[in-house]
């Protein structure tokens, strides 16, 4: 309510950008405040219940829900977004060395579409800064994933060395870390995605991680995100190395270059789209995934979940956790309290005891 009648009328008519960066500011600085992060748990928390909670990779994930990459790109604002609801959440996309993005603007809202069209260029402060930032929490109230590329000017042939950069910088700080191949914003980053690149990218991410893993006495999961705009046969492929490669999962999606059944004039503009139209194909991929690999590789499930129904027919797909955030733009923070209440009484409906037993049910 608090949102809907007053915040986003205000953020809405501001530059979407620099609405943006009020409120992870916002966020940031509001949770430094004596007793603040209490206050946001009370208003925005969402009360962990045993048939949402997961365990997976070696964490605890308090809710299904969780913060998808790029709103907090230099990890500011961990202690806010843990006290809104959130589950888990993505810092980043983070490349070793900080730049600024593409040129303004580079963010569009098409509210009749319920979506956004970004083509942001991974502007961030670099891993360096990250690892800062990071270094000064304290604790950790839901599990932090790093979420790390790599930077415009590298080559794709040296790509692997600023994925293995982040890593080594970055390892201490993240629960989990998620491999951006799939960003529409960054030339020829795609290209990742596919043939020999995957297979050696990834074994390079691996032996950086055992590494790391050896130098911290502590084993920490990778995952891959990847886009919804691949043929079938690409998927496959995609899937195939990438279960291959030892990884522990797959995010499922990142935003598409698509502008089917738009219908604002901001569809023109070029970048990544996101929200609403992005909800049926990032499912169909899931599902592909889930049954291509027979539910052997956790998922995590992106694009255009704003209803607690959409985020029970990703479950349903196969996804074992799920993340937003165009949602949170248009919804703002109540919509983890809407999506928590919807998904237990999906539950329910269906005589499912616990969340885990609805994943990939579509499929049996
Ligand atoms: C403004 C904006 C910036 C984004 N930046 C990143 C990013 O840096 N890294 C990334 O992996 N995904 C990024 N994404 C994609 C989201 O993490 C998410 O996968 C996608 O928006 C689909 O989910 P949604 O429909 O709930 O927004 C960005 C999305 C938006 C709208």
């Amino acid at each position: 309510m608090l949102y809907r009648n007053i915040g986003k009328p205000l953020f809405f008519k501001m530059d979407p950008e620099k609405a943006h960066h009020l409120v992870v500011g916002g966020l940031e600085r509001t949770a430094l405040l004596p007793g603040a992060e209490a206050v946001m748990r009370t208003v925005y928390g969402v009360k962990e219940t045993p048939d949402l909670a997961v365990d997976l990779f070696g964490l605890h994930f308090p809710t299904p829900i969780g913060l998808a990459a790029g709103l907090d790109k230099n990890g500011m604002a961990v202690r806010g977004f843990s006290s809104i609801g959130f589950g888990f959440m993505e810092v980043g996309t983070v490349t070793p060395k900080g730049q600024p993005g593409n040129e303004l603007p580079r963010l569009f809202r098409l509210p009749s579409d319920e979506a956004l069209i970004n083509r942001m260029g991974f502007n961030n402060e670099g891993a360096e800064a990250m690892a800062r930032r990071l270094s000064l929490l304290k604790e950790r109230r839901i599990p932090v994933a790093i979420n790390i590329g790599k930077n415009k000017e590298t080559p794709n042939e040296d790509a692997h060395d600023d994925y293995k950069t982040c890593i080594r910088q970055l390892f201490p700080y993240g629960d989990f870390f998620v491999v951006n191949i799939s960003s529409p914003n960054t030339p020829d980053l795609r290209s990742l995605q596919h043939g020999s690149e995957l297979s050696s990218l990834l074994d390079a991410v691996m032996n950086e991680m055992s590494q790391q893993a050896k130098v911290h006495g502590t084993q920490k999961a990778v995952l891959v995100k990847i886009a919804p705009d691949v043929s079938d046969e690409e998927l496959e492929y995609m899937v195939d190395t990438i279960s291959g490669s030892g990884v522990s999962g797959i995010i499922a999606t990142n935003t598409t270059l698509s502008r089917a059944g738009l219908s604002h004039g901001n569809a023109k503009e070029t970048g990544g789209l996101s929200g609403k139209p992005l909800r049926e194909r990032s499912t169909e991929i899931i599902s592909r995934i889930y049954q291509q690999t027979k539910g052997s590789l956790p998922i995590i499930g992106s694009g255009g979940v704003f209803t607690a129904k959409g985020a029970y027919e990703k479950i349903r797909a196969g996804a074992t956790l799920v993340e937003i955030y165009t949602a949170l733009i248009y919804e703002g923070p109540e919509v983890n309290r809407r999506l928590h209440a919807g998904l237990r009484a999906l539950l329910k409906r269906d005589g499912y005891a616990h969340i885990s037993e609805a994943v990939g049910a579509n499929h049996r």
